[in-house]
């Protein structure tokens, strides 16, 4: 069988850290499950953007897009500007590759306490569009330094780019719970949400089993503090979907457990997969950092490349490991993140028997 190409881009900070966890645990589930994996190590980021004024290579996508899949820790870096990291690596591949999903589970783990008091299980996804919308090149800034000096960007919405989000949260509706919410702000923003909620009530017409219910983002983010539990699938714009992810992933525990997934769904190019949490130079170089981000993330990836068993497997793992109380100290243990990492291979290998075909 052909073997799966992966390049690895751990980044900056803590990405140096959690990657090996990464790494580590997936290799580990890979073994038992007898899929072949090459791993790309490339040194991109902000070391390279000092020695050459670029995140990546000029050939760099070329490089990228001869993978089965790329798999990220995090860059950004305190002295160099965050649109810099971002324009210069994220955006450019989340664009060229038409990753325009991202994928954004959140779930109660075993053993982390939510910073809510309710205990009821949270279990959702978030659905971000993840090419256009509020990210967007398109503006400007005129009369720099001057009192009259201003700024305008523009939002981009598309037909296609909201369809192609809403059916594959139609897709992900029908195979878990059949609803959907969708994160709006039609009342003070007339022209692209009123065309978002258009756009995705109609698509969602050909779910007929889907249940579907805009709201509007400000109350949306009041609710999912409220009641995170009563939520299951939620579609919602670039920036909208990057808000309230981290507002779920915070209110299940620590920002550092929650994966993401940057599909470029028909498979035509390499497809993205990252934590959700930044290279938080705060705690950067102290082996403290939470690897469960990484690690889930890494999941995913084995399940977008056809590979469902190995990634229940591995989230199985972690689940268990986390449920006995190895933690690190962002969801109230002492472990270290190589702590962790060794104790999920472990237990990666003590449930070999029950995923063995
Ligand atoms: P951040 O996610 O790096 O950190 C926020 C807070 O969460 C910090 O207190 C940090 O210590 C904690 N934290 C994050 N991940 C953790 C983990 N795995 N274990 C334990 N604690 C964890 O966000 P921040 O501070 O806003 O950004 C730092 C840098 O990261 C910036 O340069 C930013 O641009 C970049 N960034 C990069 C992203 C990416 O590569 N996709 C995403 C978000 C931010
Ligand atoms: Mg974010």
């Amino acid at each position: 069988m052909r073997r799966t190409r992966i390049a690895v881009i751990a980044g900056d900070g803590i990405g140096l850290e959690v990657m090996p966890a990464g790494i580590a645990t997936v290799d580990a589930v890979a073994a038992v499950h007898g899929i072949g994996l090459d791993w790309h190590e490339l040194d991109w980021g902000s070391d390279h953007y000092r020695a050459h004024g670029s995140m990546l290579p000029v050939d760099g996508l070329e490089t990228l897009a001869q993978h089965d899949a790329i798999f990220l820790g995090a860059v950004g870096v305190p002295d160099i500007p965050d649109v810099e990291t971002l324009w210069g690596l994220l955006i450019p591949i989340r664009r060229q590759f038409e990753q325009y999903i991202n994928l954004r589970p959140v779930k109660t783990l075993p053993g982390v306490v939510s910073s809510l008091r309710s205990d009821l299980p949270i279990d959702m996804v978030i659905v971000r569009e993840n090419n256009e919308g509020e990210y967007s090149e398109i503006g400007g800034r005129i009369y720099r330094g001057l009192p009259e000096e201003a700024a305008i960007q523009e939002n981009v919405f598309t037909r296609k780019g909201i369809a192609r989000a809403a059916r594959f949260a139609g897709e992900l509706a029908r195979a878990r719970n059949g609803r959907i919410t969708s994160a709006t702000k039609s009342n003070g923003i007339v022209h692209t949400m009123p065309f978002w909620d258009e756009i995705v009530r109609e698509t969602l017409d050909d779910y007929p089993e889907v249940e579907l219910r805009s709201e509007l983002i400000d109350a949306l983010a009041a609710s999912l503090v409220l009641h995170p539990e009563r939520y299951d699938v939620i579609v919602a714009s670039n920036l909208f979907g990057d808000i309230l992810s981290d507002l779920a992933g915070a209110v299940t525990g620590s920002i550092g457990s929650a994966p993401s997934a940057n599909l470029n769904p028909e498979r035509r190019h390499p497809s993205m997969f990252e934590p959700v949490h930044g290279s938080a130079p705060d705690i950067a170089g102290q082996g403290i950092a939470n690897p469960i981000g990484q690690i889930w993330s890494g999941a995913m990836m084995l399940d977008a490349l056809g590979h469902p068993r190995a990634a229940a497997h591995l989230i199985e793992a972690f689940e268990s490991v986390l449920g006995d109380g190895v933690r690190t100290r962002d969801l109230g243990g002492t472990a270290s993140t190589d702590d962790v990492a060794r104790a999920v291979v472990e237990r990666v290998g003590a449930l070999a028997d029950r995923y063995a075909r």
